[in-house]
Parts: C-alpha cells; structure tokens; sequence
C-alpha cells in the first residue's frame, strides 16, 4: 500500500488493551478509565483483519497496548498471527513486568522479539514515573526475554523533565556490557497528559550531550536503516546501540511505514493525528473482506503528511495508551 505522498505503508501496530499494569506519568492521566471488553477488537476480529491487512501488503507487524502482555489468551493470538501468509515479523512493545513467565511461550508461538520501557535504574524514580512499578519486575523480564531468545532487545526510554533526565547515563551505559539498543525518546504532547509534556520535554541534543560528557564522544554506526525511526550510535567499545527517537527536535515523517489499530478498532493514520478510520462497525455488520479492503486502501492513501507539534496541532483525542505509541 502507498499513501497519496509515495510512501510504502507495511507496518502495523495493533493495540491489544486500552489498559496497562503501570500509570507512567507521560502515558496517562491518574485517574484513567479503560473501556469495556464489548467495544474492543475480538482475537478471531482481529485475525480477520491481519488477514486482510496482509493481503495488502503488511509484513511487519508490532503488538502494543496499553499493556498487551495483559491480554487474555495473547500467546495462542501470537501464534496464529504469526501463521497469516505474509507476516515477516511479529514484534511485541512491552513495560516487561509478565515477560518472566510470558517470554518463553511467547517466542515458542512465533514472537520474533520484545522492545522493554525502562526509563531509570533508580527503583525510587522507577516507582515515580510508573506511579506505582516495582524495578526489579522489569529487570527479572528483560532477563527472561534474552533467555527466551527475544532478540535484538530494544530499551525504550522517554526522558521527561524532573524525573529521569540525569538518568539517561546510567541507561547509556547498559550498552557497554549488553547487546542491546537503548533508545531515548523525546515526550511527546499526547491525549491527557499534553501539557504536562511540553513543560517536562528534554531536546534530545540535551540527552546526547550529557551522555557524550560522561562516557565519551558517540560514534555513528553504518547502515541505518531509514524507516528505524532510531539513528544509531556507539560509545567506544560497547556491545549494543545507543539511538534517539526525536520526534519533536527532529520529525522523521517522510520516512514513517506505519499505521495503527486501536484496540477499538479504529485505523488511525499517524500517531500524532486525531483522523481515524472505523473498521469495527463496518466489521460487526458483516461487509465482506474486499470493502473492508477498500476501506483500509483508502484510508491509506489519505494519512496526513506529518505531525503538527510546531504549529501546536496537538492529539487529544486519546491518550497515548489508547494508541500504543
Ligand atoms: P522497531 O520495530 O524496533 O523499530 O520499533 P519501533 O521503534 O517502531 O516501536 P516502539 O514501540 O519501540 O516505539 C518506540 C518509540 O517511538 C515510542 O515512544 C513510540 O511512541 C515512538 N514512535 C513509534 N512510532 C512512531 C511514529 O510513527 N511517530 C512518532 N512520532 N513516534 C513514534
Ligand atoms: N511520549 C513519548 N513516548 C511515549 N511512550 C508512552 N508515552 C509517551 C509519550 N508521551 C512510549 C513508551 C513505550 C512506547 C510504546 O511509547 O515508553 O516505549
Ligand atoms: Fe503502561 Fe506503557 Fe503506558 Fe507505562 S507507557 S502506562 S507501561 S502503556
């Protein structure tokens, strides 16, 4: 699928739940609400459009939340994805407090590998942001996740103001004994939480910087892939990777392959962008497989060129666990 501007649409993210084991401070408001299981996608509803979606020309395709690990019967809907013709990869963006006893059965159904949150390794900070998560649950699940095989592992770490951007050296340095890419990702103005981030966001050339000052100039690594949102990096002598995803500083929308399903059902064009497409109610109402078709091929075409956070064109309309990031 291309949209009208030529880029190649084939990467589906599909958020499993609305709903998370965490309340990190960048992601959602306190006193969220989750929406009844009646409105949200069902395993063989979803199967039904992975079908379709790679019939179109889908190959990658990431399972996000909310929190998907919390989701009913996940690994035997892993499996079956992972059996739709035309599925190359099936990765899964995970807060890794259940990877302990989910990373083996998930890999044994086809997941190809897990991107972990983890903002801090300070257990202290880590309760702040998470509001209420324990550090030692995420670290026990990144271990299993190698163990299992989940690999590459990818850290994914949001710096946000007043909580964690002197951390961001403890995090880089991972990346001297593991094989891992460690990602700083600038907040992003999203739903519930949009003021707070534009007062609490930190320039990824701050991040950089602070990094450069304590372990040593970066140096870039060859072969970056243009549709990796991440450009990487290499402190001298590390095992793994050190990217960052500069969504603010830096838009990397002429490159974007992706489009999002809800898990309500709703196709929505880009992540910064309120336009969504309904396929639940086209579905429930029994259209065949060829309108549904056309109805994702035509929204395709028409997702927006770019965010609009410079012009301060905010997303409101959800917050960023009801999306997946
Ligand atoms: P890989 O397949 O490993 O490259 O994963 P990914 O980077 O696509 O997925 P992940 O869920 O790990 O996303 C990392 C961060 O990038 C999250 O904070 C997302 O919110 C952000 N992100 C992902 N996709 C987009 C996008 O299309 N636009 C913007 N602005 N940010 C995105
Ligand atoms: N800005 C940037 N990234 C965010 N994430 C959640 N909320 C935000 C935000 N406001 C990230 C999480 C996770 C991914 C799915 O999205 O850290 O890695
Ligand atoms: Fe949950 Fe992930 Fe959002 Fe944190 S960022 S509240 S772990 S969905």
């Amino acid at each position: 699928m291309f949209d009208k501007y030529g880029r190649h649409i084939h990467y589906l993210r599909i958020s499993l739940t609305d709903a998370c084991n965490l309340r990190c401070v960048y992601c959602m408001p306190e006193d969220v609400t989750f929406k009844p299981r009646s409105e949200l996608l069902e395993d063989e509803e979803i199967l039904r459009l992975v079908r379709i979606f790679a019939h179109l020309g889908v190959d990658k395709i990431r399972l996000t939340g909310g929190e998907p690990t919390i989701r009913p019967r996940l690994v035997e809907l892993v499996r079956q994805i992972k059996r739709v013709s035309g599925i190359r990869e099936l990765a899964m963006t995970t807060n890794g407090i259940l990877l302990p006893e989910l990373a083996h059965p998930l890999k044994m159904a086809g997941l190809d590998r897990v991107n972990i949150s983890l903002d801090t390794l300070d257990p202290h900070k880590f309760h702040a942001i998470t509001r209420w998560g324990h550090l030692e649950d995420v670290w026990a699940g990144i271990n299993a996740a190698e163990a299992a095989g989940l690999e590459p592992i990818k850290i994914n770490s949001v710096v946000t103001r007043g909580f964690n951007e002197e951390d961001v050296v403890d995090l880089a340095r991972l990346t001297l004994d593991h094989p891992w890419d460690v990602r700083f990702i600038e907040l992003m103005p999203v739903g519930g939480i949009a003021e707070f981030a534009q007062s609490a966001v930190v320039p990824s050339r701050e991040t950089r910087e602070r990094i450069e000052k304590a372990l040593g100039p970066l140096q870039e690594v060859a072969g970056h892939d243009p549709r990796d949102p991440a450009r990487p990096y290499r402190l001298p002598g590390a095992q793994g990777r050190i990217g960052f995803i500069d969504s603010i500083s830096n838009p990397f929308c002429a490159g974007c392959t992706r489009i999002r399903l809800t898990a309500d059902g709703k196709l929505r064009l880009c992540l910064l962008h309120d336009t969504e497409v309904d396929l639940l109610t086209p579905l429930r109402e029994g259209a065949d497989d060829e309108t549904l078709a056309r109805i994702i091929r035509e929204a395709v075409w028409e997702k927006p060129w770019g965010h609009g956070l410079a012009r301060n064109v905010i997303p409101r309309s959800r917050h960023m666990s009801q999306i997946g990031g």
